[in-house]
């Protein structure tokens, strides 16, 4: 043969490079030793196919650190000949493959250019290896490249490339390395749950039967700290890609559960991936509706019920507006005072100068007296300028304030702000703290609300005149994050800076009014969106506000309003000052979105929450009219 001759020439050497087995392509790291070489009499068995190859698996299989099984790309006639359970070798390319438009993937490695294609032998069995049973992914770290105090959400990102380190592979410690050991090889998942929504592209997360993080009642995993308080990076899940016999995978849900699935590892847009062999059928959905908050609002004018809610994208023509008034109204018992996000304009998300709201807001109040007669909100919101506070362009989203006036409003006095004044904590009347503007916007003009959502705030009194204070924010988002199965270590998270920015002002403006009061009753909520497993975005309101979740003992792994890939997460958080937390407190996130059938049928991504919080001392406590020790002097938790 042409090859062997070539190998003579060259000596020993060159013919042990060329002739080649899986295992030595594929290493014990992320890249292949033989990149870019020709190799030829690979040899190994058909376990599956698609249009544009196969995949082969040495045999007997090797599975420990080293990948027993290949890409084959390339979809020759000789390629399309063969069939599954055929023992073939063949010559190729070692590539690693990675999109030109997805530079922070990783890539894979595959033999391309197939050529040389001998069938040895047909009818051979490779086995599945049953994943839980002969290999169980790691519950750790995904990478060893994750260093920091937060693990994976350590920031900055980016402080190494996984294809520069190219570590070798730790598969029972790593998540990484534990599906880079696996690429290409035939698996079972058994039991599989699904953890979320079909991905835009169709991808669906799931856990299987072994192990797992933060484990919610739904059947979805919660980002939850781990040992020494790094936060678990669900290295356990892995997404669903389509199935290779052009089958179509089922809707699926957070905890819908799936018959065992077959497939094959690969990486993908991003992500170790498993594509089935054939869509799944679904087992079974979880049957348990969303119910209606217990928090339900008292005649104590110092007890207020309040809500947070990101509607959206809500304009006056939004077909989820009786939805989310449905929710606001039965689902959270109409809180006395709403904090909303994605307010648009009225003219919703037409580029056309508008930026008033009032039109959005009345179709919402007048959609929640629909849903529940005799509750009639007032509302309030800021302007902003025309196209400059991010969202989609036209859109003009900003938050607002709803509320129930037999129950709270507005401290009259000051005016109302502007898109670009400053509200500010200044001595009002009888030396008492007060808001220059109310509501007014926090420090809009700062750097840190470049092309972002600005926080407002308002100073408010109970039916019996007693103050207390609101921030509503809505920070910016993790556009621009890297995923957490690519290159960068740890993973970019998206405008982590900007973020951590905009907790200073807002914590500072916060601070302002603390130090002119420091019994203030303070309520910031909103969509921050970030986990408090980011310690750092957050560091600025530590010993300043108090989480509510921590205050009202939520189990850790309930705390979420979203879901995401792999994550049910909390980025929706409502925060109190010390003299609330005191108080005690009551929070409940209502999980009418998390947990809908479909994507379709969500009124919103973001689910919301209800809490209750005692604004100022019960006078029938003070006057001992009614004994309640168990929530005064509660243990405030150290900080975040
Ligand atoms: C080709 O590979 C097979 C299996 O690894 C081996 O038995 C055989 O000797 C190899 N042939 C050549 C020419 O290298
Ligand atoms: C990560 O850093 C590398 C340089 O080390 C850079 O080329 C790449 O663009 C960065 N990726 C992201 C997402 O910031
Ligand atoms: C799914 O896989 C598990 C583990 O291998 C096995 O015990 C179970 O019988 C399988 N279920 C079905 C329906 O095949
Ligand atoms: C919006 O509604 C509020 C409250 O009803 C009102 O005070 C304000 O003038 C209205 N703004 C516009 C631009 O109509
Ligand atoms: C806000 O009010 C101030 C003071 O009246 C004014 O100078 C400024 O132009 C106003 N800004 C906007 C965006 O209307
Ligand atoms: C702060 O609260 C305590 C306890 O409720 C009260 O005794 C005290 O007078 C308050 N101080 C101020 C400055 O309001
Ligand atoms: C905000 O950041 C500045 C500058 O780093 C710092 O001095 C200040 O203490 C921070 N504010 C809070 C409330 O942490």
């Amino acid at each position: 043969m042409l090859y062997s001759g070539l190998a003579v020439l060259a000596g020993g050497l060159f013919a042990l490079t060329n002739a080649a087995t899986i295992a030595q392509i594929k290493g014990d790291s992320f890249l292949s030793p033989l990149a870019g070489q020709v190799v030829y009499n690979v040899t190994g068995i058909v376990t599956a196919k698609d249009r544009y190859g196969l995949w082969l698996t040495d045999e007997p299989s090797r599975d420990g650190h080293v990948s027993s099984s290949l890409r084959v790309f390339g979809s020759t006639v000789a390629v399309r000949n063969t069939r599954v359970g055929d023992k073939i070798s063949l010559s190729g390319t070692v590539t690693e493959y990675r999109k030109l438009d997805r530079p922070d993937d990783l890539s894979l490695t595959e033999l391309s250019s197939p050529g040389q294609v001998i069938v040895h032998s047909t009818g051979h069995k490779i086995d599945p290896v049953v994943l839980g049973h002969a290999r169980i992914p790691p519950t750790g770290p995904l990478s060893s490249l994750d260093v920091g105090s937060e693990g994976w959400l350590s920031v900055p990102g980016n402080v190494s490339l996984l294809t520069d380190v190219n570590p070798t592979l730790q598969p029972t410690l790593y998540g990484l390395d534990f599906w880079e050991s696996l690429e290409g090889r035939l698996v079972t998942i058994p039991n599989p749950v699904a953890l979320d929504f079909p991905s835009w592209m169709g991808a669906i997360w799931v856990r299987g039967d072994w192990p797992v993080q933060g484990l919610n009642k739904r059947g979805g995993l919660t980002i939850v700290n781990g040992k020494d308080d790094i936060p678990y990076a669900h290295s356990e899940a892995i997404p669903l890609g389509r199935p290779l016999d052009g089958s179509r995978n089922p809707k699926s849900t957070i905890g819908v559960k799936f018959e065992n699935i077959t497939g094959i590892v690969t990486y993908q847009f991003g992500f170790y991936t498993i594509l089935p062999l054939t869509a799944p059928a679904i087992v079974s959905v979880p049957d348990e509706e969303p119910l209606p908050s217990s928090i339900i609002a008292l005649d104590d004018p110092c007890e207020l019920t309040i809500g947070d809610y990101n509607v959206e994208n809500m304009s006056p023509r939004s077909h989820h507006i009786s939805k989310v008034a449905n929710h606001i109204a039965n689902y959270l018992n109409a809180p006395d005072i709403m904090f909303l996000q994605e307010i648009q304009s009225d003219s919703g998300s037409t580029d056309n100068g508008i930026v008033t709201a009032n039109k959005t807001l009345k179709a919402l109040t007048n959609a929640i007296e629909r849903a529940r007669k005799g509750v009639r909100y007032e509302f309030v919101n800021i302007e902003p300028e025309d196209n400059v506070d991010g969202g989609k362009p036209g859109s003009n989203i900003r938050v607002a304030y709803l509320w129930r006036p037999e129950r709270v409003s507005l401290v009259g006095g000051s005016p109302r702000g502007n898109a670009t004044q400053a509200t500010e904590a200044i001595k009002g009347k009888d030396e008492k703290l007060s808001l220059s503007l109310n509501p007014g916007r926090i420090n809009p003009l700062s750097p840190a609300w470049e092309d972002s959502r600005k926080p407002l705030a308002a100073m408010w009194q109970t039916t019996t005149g007693e103050h207390f204070y609101t921030v509503n924010v809505h920070f910016s988002s993790k556009r621009g994050s890297s995923p957490s199965h690519g290159n960068p270590r740890p993973p970019v998270n998206g405008h982590n800076a900007r973020r951590t920015y905009q907790v200073n002002v807002t914590a500072d403006f916060i601070s302002t009014l603390l130090q002119h009061s420091p019994n203030a009753s303070v309520i910031l909520a909103g969509d921050m969106n970030e986990y408090l497993q980011t310690r750092s975005v957050f560091h600025s309101f530590n010993n300043l506000l108090f989480d509510i979740n921590e205050l009202s003992s939520v189990s850790p792994t309930e705390r979420y309003t979203y879901v995401y890939e792999q994550h049910t997460q909390e980025i929706d958080h409502i925060f109190v000052s010390e003299s609330v937390a005191k108080r005690g407190t009551e929070v409940e996130h209502i999980h009418v979105n998390t947990w809908a059938k479909s994507v379709g049928e969500r009124a919103s991504d973001h689910d919301p929450t209800v809490a209750r919080v005692r604004v100022c001392e019960s006078r029938m406590k003070m006057e001992g009219v009614v004994e309640d020790s168990s929530t005064f002097n509660v243990q405030l938790p150290l900080g975040l």
